[in-house]
């Protein structure tokens, strides 16, 4: 019986985490937040109602989880709130009890979000990432440059206009000579984050040691990953990634907290492959099929509404992602998007200029130049939408998750038939 249970992504995202730590969430008695921001979007469906969080661990909609959002998240206080207020306007309760933020979490500012922006504009000439434009990279740039602001800053208004006033002259400078856009104005600023500095005490404390507290307890924690390992800012296809450790070793660090002594790390996986943004993507269709595949599985950016681009699975990065970080059992997600196809293709090696491929390479530029090498597996014509057992999945079906867990040498402990919460077959427990 595990204490802890890990849920990261495994490909770029999107990859149903909401979903699965809502799930699991049923029976934790914490669930934190340890990386990234509000570049996440993470969708769940309960009784046909779709609830979309950007910060705020998916686990909140069960009465009696505490949620941690903890120091390695980077917190756009404004974003925060709102999602707090949504929160309440659909019935959840409890917030200001169960809802904690680290007072060591880095603020995304102003200047952050219309740096993000201006980069992405091109006035630069910089390279496009496609982020998601939420101040992210230029929110974790700050803290490892040492002049980041943090949430504690909030209430010591003094302090914090010194900071801010030291930070804008440099971000004013790059926005209006380098970017040609308008620089942020000082008073405005202190202004506001004074008032929702106020707002947002209820909910600030120190989570690490708190997390600390309730581990020693025997308290039962799910991590929530945001993004995924191929957008790990080490591991994945640097430099179109986010800016954070997407990893599960990350947990420990972005919350200030050993794991407990018993923790599985679970990997989500879509049954098929998508990406937002630019970058790399080896198996990507740019045909019918991989407009089928958007549409049926609805594939549009849960934070941007971006259409997401859309391939056949590749084993090549998923093997990569889960041996870069330690996963061994896996949840497949719109296992029921693949129904209906006659024949299935999986990414199995790379061709790049006469040679094969079976990891992915540290030159990304190779990605781009590689050749995908299928293995054609067949379809299943079955509806999965009301599936709920192992044993009435199609037998095709069956030797698709077989291939996977061959393949990579994880165990597929759970499979999402559906957006819903119940559309789950749940084949080993996780806690
Ligand atoms: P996350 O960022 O990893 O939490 O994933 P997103 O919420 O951004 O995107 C996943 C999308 O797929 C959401 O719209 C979910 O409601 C939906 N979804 C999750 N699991 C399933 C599934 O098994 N089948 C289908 N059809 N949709 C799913
Ligand atoms: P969830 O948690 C999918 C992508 C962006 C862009 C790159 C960098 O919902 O899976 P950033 O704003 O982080 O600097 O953008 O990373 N990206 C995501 N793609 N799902 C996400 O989060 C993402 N968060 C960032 O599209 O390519
Ligand atoms: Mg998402």
């Amino acid at each position: 019986m595990a204490q802890g249970v890990v849920i990261i992504g495994v490909q770029w995202g999107d990859e149903g985490k909401g979903k699965i730590v809502d799930y699991y969430a049923r029976e934790a008695n914490i669930v934190a937040r340890f990386q990234g921001g509000n570049n996440a979007g993470h969708t769940i469906v309960v009784g046909g109602k779709q609830y979309i969080l950007h910060l705020i661990p998916s686990g909140v909609l069960h009465p009696h989880t505490e949620c941690i959002v903890g120091s390695g998240v980077v917190v756009d206080p404004e974003v925060f709130l709102e999602e707090i207020e949504t929160l309440k306007k659909l019935g959840i309760v409890d917030l200001e009890k169960r809802v904690r933020l680290s007072d060591r979490s880095h603020l995304i500012l102003e200047y952050h979000k219309a740096l993000d922006a201006a980069r992405e504009g091109g006035g630069g000439g910089g390279k496009k990432i496609g982020t998601t434009k939420r101040g992210i990279g230029p929110t974790y740039e700050d803290r490892v440059a040492r002049r980041g602001i943090r949430v504690a800053d909030l209430f010591d208004k003094a302090s914090f206009t010194e900071k801010f006033e030291s930070n804008l002259k440099e971000k004013n400078f790059l926005l209006k000579e380098m970017y040609g856009c308008e620089p942020v104005s000082v008073e405005r600023a202190v202004e506001k984050y004074s008032a929702i500095a106020e707002k947002l005490r209820p909910f600030v404390a120190d989570t690490a040691d708190h997390l600390t507290n309730q581990i020693a307890a025997g308290k039962k924690i799910l991590y929530e990953g945001a993004q995924g390992v191929l957008l790990d800012v080490d591991y994945g296809t640097y430099p179109y990634v986010t800016s954070s450790q997407t990893l599960p070793s990350q947990c420990a660090l972005g919350l200030g907290s050993r794991f407990p002594d018993n923790t599985l790390f679970m990997g989500v996986i879509k049954a098929y492959s998508t990406r937002v943004g630019e970058g790399p993507f080896v198996t990507e269709l740019k045909d019918a099929t991989g407009e089928k595949l958007r549409k049926t599985g609805n594939e549009f950016g849960a934070t941007t509404g971006r259409p997401r681009r859309c391939g056949w699975l590749d084993l090549v990065a998923v093997r990569y992602a889960l041996r870069v970080s330690g996963i061994t059992r896996l949840a497949i997600t719109k296992a029921d998007v693949l129904s209906g196809f006659a024949e299935l293709k999986v990414c199995v090696s790379y061709e790049h200029k006469g040679k094969r491929l079976t990891t992915v390479p540290a030159v990304t530029q190779h990605l781009e130049e590689v050749t995908p090498i299928y293995e054609t597996v067949p379809g299943w014509e079955q509806s999965l939408v009301n599936v709920r057992s192992a044993s009435d999945l199609p037998k095709s079906m069956w030797s698709y998750i077989s291939y996977i867990e061959k393949f990579t040498g994880a165990k597929v402990s759970l499979i999402s038939t559906g957006a819903g919460r119940e559309a789950v077959i749940d084949i080993e427990s996780a806690f």
